[in-house]
């Protein structure tokens, strides 16, 4: 057990402190605390440690609402008063942007409307019918019966999942703006749901046995900014419906009238068709089959036909386009933008490029790429995720003249 003092948090939301001049990461530590420590982890260049007693806690430190907080992995700030987590997600968003991107000005980090509750999905693992999320860094199942991050309707079906009857595998659990369910089971087991005493309790919109719905569909409706999207129960959705619906906001500002768009990595159509009232023509690009079925249904119920898709990978559709785009939109998974992709994104010179990222650091490695085509003109943090340690980031660039 030592006694040390917790510097700062770093990028997963860990205090950090120095022992024996090593680097250690400690859970459930924030800046300028004096705590007692136990080292769970050493290796060569880091130790990981826990906390054993709390010497001095900090001003900013709230008892978390969430009992099952000090072991759950599913978030790291909930002891962390909400202004305070957008403070170290503004210090966090600007120093990683300024270190990787060059880019050395102070960046806005938009509240979420909603702190709580704003999950539209959560995945629970299960494991011999208990079911919860992991620890931290582990696959150490921590049970759970609640989650206060999960929307209200989420929160209701959690204390029913024993009767969905699954032993092991995994659970993924949505809700949409009405309230309805779409329940995801990826199991192994023969199982018997109680459908009759689920729906009668719940608004069930569908329930899917690994690919295979056994009631109801296998998707829903979700509806931002007056705009209707089909989701399958495959398909990504952005988790936070206010944040989305502040994204959408902030594109509609920077998009014109002739446009013609690329929504690249396009979902089931989210940012393309929110676009594509202020376009020509709109090209989605998307791997996931359901995604773009949706996104096709998406645009036909939304009434855009100036929109195609394309399912595929970004890197192989992309060259296949041959008009020219005044704007591209690209909202890739946490890797960010590959090489080829990007250089092939040069190629077209659109005048804008809008990237909205779920990564500050690949973000920040593919902003400085395109730094030497585009000025930085906009970047905004979005707090998508309150009381973890993520962050969505919102940049706009225009091109510079070449
Ligand atoms: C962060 S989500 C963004 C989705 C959408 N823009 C939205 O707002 O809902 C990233 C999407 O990229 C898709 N994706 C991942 N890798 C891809 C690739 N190599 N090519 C095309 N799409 C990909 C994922 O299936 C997912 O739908």
């Amino acid at each position: 057990m030592k006694e040390v003092k917790i510097e700062k948090l770093d990028n997963q939301g860990r205090g950090i402190c120095f022992v024996n001049n090593k680097i250690t990461f400690v859970s459930n530590a924030l800046p300028e605390e004096i705590v007692n420590i136990k080292l769970t982890k050493e290796n060569k260049k880091y130790n990981e440690a826990i906390v054993t007693e709390y010497i001095k806690k900090s001003p900013s430190r709230v008892d978390s609402p969430c009992p099952y907080f000090s072991t759950c992995g599913g978030c790291r700030l909930l002891d962390l008063s909400y202004e305070d987590t957008l403070k170290y997600k503004r210090d966090k968003l600007k120093e990683i942007i300024n270190k990787y991107a060059g880019f050395n000005k102070d960046i806005e980090v938009i509240s979420s409307p909603n702190i709580l509750n704003y999950r539209n999905k959560i995945t629970f693992k299960i494991v011999d019918g208990k079911y919860g999320y992991y620890e931290t860094s582990s696959h150490k199942l921590v049970e759970i019966n609640n989650c206060l991050l999960a929307s209200q309707a989420i929160q209701n079906f959690i204390k029913d999942i024993n009767h969905l009857d699954i032993k092991n595998g995994e659970l993924i659990i949505r809700s949409n703006y009405n309230d309805e369910l779409l329940i995801w089971i990826k199991t192994e087991d023969d199982i018997k749901p109680d459908i009759t005493y689920l729906k009668s309790n719940h608004k069930i919109a569908g329930i899917v046995l690994n690919d295979h719905p056994i009631t109801g569909d296998s998707s829903f409706i979700e509806i931002i900014n007056n705009l209707y999207f089909t989701v399958s129960y495959d398909s990504f959705f952005q988790i936070n419906r206010d944040i989305c619906s502040i994204i959408f906001n902030l594109i509609n500002e920077n998009i014109t009238s002739t446009d013609t768009i690329l929504d690249l990595y396009c979902g089931v159509g989210t940012l393309g068709i929110n676009a594509a009232k202020n376009a020509k023509n709109v090209y989605g690009i998307e791997i996931v089959k359901n995604a773009v079925l949706n996104a096709i249904t998406n645009a036909k119920i939304n009434k855009k036909d100036n929109i195609n898709y394309m399912l595929g990978d970004v890197g192989t559709c992309l060259p296949k386009i041959k008009d020219s785009v005044d704007t591209v939109i690209v909202d890739p998974p946490r890797a960010g933008l590959d090489n080829k992709t990007k250089e092939t994104i040069i190629n077209f010179k659109p005048s804008k490029i809008i990237y909205v990222s779920c990564d500050p650091i690949t973000l920040a490695r593919d902003l400085k790429e395109l730094k030497e085509y585009y000025n930085i003109e906009i970047i905004k943090g979005l707090d998508m995720f309150p009381f973890t340690h993520h962050i969505e980031t919102y940049c706009y660039l225009s091109k510079k003249e070449w």
